[in-house]
């Protein structure tokens, strides 16, 4: 996160997030508390609440873009939203997913994509899906000075390969598959790494291979953190929840109320109130009256 990327006006109460530092809480074996942010007051939400590190993820297609996947959003939609987020941001590290599509073809692609995004969002790194030739790409971009976050289990960039929006790794063969995985994007460099849908005891047993922060979501417990989409776990989005969500408040409920009682006063002449609108001295108004009167009568019976 460079310093002339965030607003000159905040002046956070914490230190910034780094990459030592997210390190050094996993050598602590302190829970790191990573959200889901896609605009400026949600960027804005996770700074006051005081998140160790920020995602813009690609969910941002379901839950801000209203497509049925994530496979949609484009490499232009992701760079508004992470720019967005960045300028609500003062001490979490921002970590922006690379859309699918944008890095998955050659390291020079994903290069390019990755470059495009620190360049000119204020995002500290990149998230990239699966392992395979995800890997590769992950060397690549870490290799060209930009910190790469993996994301293994479901990947749902290609959720249609892998059975659809299911929990992963429920053989020990697969388990197996997902640890090699796991530890190649460490090797390759990742600073971290995302465990999604991969039932507790497999999270369990790859835990004490990896030395890199793991972040969870419907992981279990053991991962160094955790993190949930924002719209999920302040109950705002209406689409199905996977099992690991948890709501932390029912704000959609909230939101059709207020725009409800907004709609109902409209419509009862409750709203707006003398105090809702801007006064004029009542001399200037009746010269206005006046002017207008004399230039053209009213075609509207004045009420
Ligand atoms: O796109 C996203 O929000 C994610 C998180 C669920 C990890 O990848």
């Amino acid at each position: 996160m460079s310093a002339g990327s965030k607003s000159p006006q905040a002046t956070p109460a914490r230190p910034r997030m780094t990459f030592a530092g997210l390190a050094a809480m996993k050598e602590r074996g302190e829970p790191i508390a990573m959200v889901t942010a896609y605009d400026f007051p949600s960027a804005q939400i996770a700074e006051a609440a005081g998140v160790d590190m920020v995602l813009v993820g690609d969910s941002a297609a379901m839950t801000v873009l209203g497509h049925e996947s994530t496979v949609p959003v484009t490499v232009e939609e992701m760079l508004m939203l992470t720019a967005a987020v960045s300028r609500g941001l003062s001490t979490p590290l921002l970590v922006a997913d690379l859309p699918f599509g944008s890095y998955e073809g050659s390291d020079e692609q994903a290069i390019a994509t990755a470059q495009r995004f620190i360049k000119t969002t204020g995002a500290d790194a990149v998230k990239i899906e699966r392992g395979g030739s995800s890997v590769d790409r992950a060397r690549a971009i870490v290799a060209a000075g930009i910190p790469v976050m993996g994301h293994v289990g479901l990947t749902p960039q290609t959720a249609a390969t892998i059975g659809g929006y299911r929990a992963q790794g429920r053989t020990a063969e697969e388990a197996v598959a997902l640890c090699e995985s796991a530890v190649a994007l460490q090797d390759a460099g990742c600073f971290a790494i995302v465990f999604e849908a991969i039932p507790t005891a497999v999270t369990d047993a790859i835990m004490p291979r990896l030395t890199v922060p793991v972040i969870g979501i419907g992981a279990g417990p053991s991962t160094d953190g955790q993190v949930l989409v924002f719209h999920d776990l302040l109950g705002i989005y209406d689409g199905h929840a996977a099992r690991f969500v948890k709501r932390y408040a029912d704000l959609r409920g909230e939101m059709v109320a207020a725009v409800s009682a907004y709609a109902h006063e409209v419509r009862t002449h409750e709203y707006p109130q003398p105090e809702h609108g801007y006064g004029m001295p009542a001399e200037e108004a009746a010269r206005l009256r006046a002017i207008l009167d004399a230039s053209a009568p009213p075609r509207v019976k004045r009420a």
